[in-house]
């Protein structure tokens, strides 16, 4: 059993929800229910705006904050984008890449998420990196190819020591916020695969050490059955991190 050496870490992505000052509220409540939380790191990952505030009302609990994307350049003519020092100095720790959502909707590709990684390590944000199959490469049989691959690409030119900053969140996209989770079983087989994948690239010492997620419909009911997987470390939580008290109760589930 490797799971031991691995830290458990629950973490919301609120992605497009809450202003600041719904931030506060919620960061603060579920702090106050977190307060126990002693295994397992507690992540929010909030829109950009509520970083500041959200990172305030976060002081002196155990909840770290993160974002939701950076941009790949340092600064400069790039409207509309945030760069790793912005979000450091706002009190960002961590940052989600890769999110299906926006490799769906906004042109990520495996080669920005790589870009992307590579700029927020060499900055000294911690990386949520998601990666998963859509419906039709699980039903023709090709999700391990698929994340495989996206585990090589997205980590292309990534050190054995940068991975001690990242985090892979095994996203199946046909699961994200569609209430249809992916069995323990489904979860721990290709969170296995990224194992081995990460084992292939970086020896299987680095690999055992790597916190490996699952986010898909995770809640207050289904979490325990899946955290208790082998491979599967934690948890990347949209719907429900948006209510402290079914988001505190995940995570009571990954201290189990
Ligand atoms: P849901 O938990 O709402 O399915 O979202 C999962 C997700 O996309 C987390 O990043």
């Amino acid at each position: 059993m490797n799971k031991q050496k691995r830290r458990a870490v629950i973490a919301g992505n609120w992605k497009m929800n809450m202003t600041p000052s719904q931030a506060v509220e919620a960061v603060k409540e579920t702090a106050k229910l977190t307060a126990g939380a002693k295994s397992c790191d507690v992540v929010l990952c909030v829109p950009f705006v509520d970083i500041a505030a959200a990172a305030a009302a976060a002081e002196g609990t155990n909840v770290k904050i993160g974002a939701q994307n950076v941009h790949f350049e340092a600064k400069g003519a790039f409207t509309g984008e945030i760069s790793a020092s912005m979000l450091l100095e706002a009190g960002a720790e961590y940052v989600i890449i890769g999110h299906s959502e926006r490799r769906a909707y906004f042109g990520e590709t495996d080669e920005t998420v790589n870009l992307r990684t590579k700029a927020a390590l060499a900055a000294g944000l911690k990386v949520i990196l998601c990666l998963g199959e859509v419906l039709s490469e699980r039903q023709s049989g090709i999700t391990s190819e698929i994340v495989s691959m996206q585990t090589k690409l997205d980590l292309a030119g990534v050190s054995a020591e940068d991975m001690k900053n990242v985090i892979i969140a095994y996203e199946p996209v046909w699961a994200i916020g569609t209430g249809l989770t992916a069995t323990p079983e489904q979860a721990e087989e290709v969170c296995a695969v990224i194992r081995g994948v990460l084992s292939e690239l970086y020896g299987k010492e680095t690999a055992d050490g790597v916190t490996v997620q699952y986010g898909g419909s995770m809640n207050d009911a289904n979490a325990a059955e899946l955290l208790a997987k082998e491979d599967v470390d934690g948890g990347l939580i949209g719907g429900a991190s948006l209510v402290p008290e079914k988001f505190a109760k995940i995570v009571g589930a990954a201290e189990a």
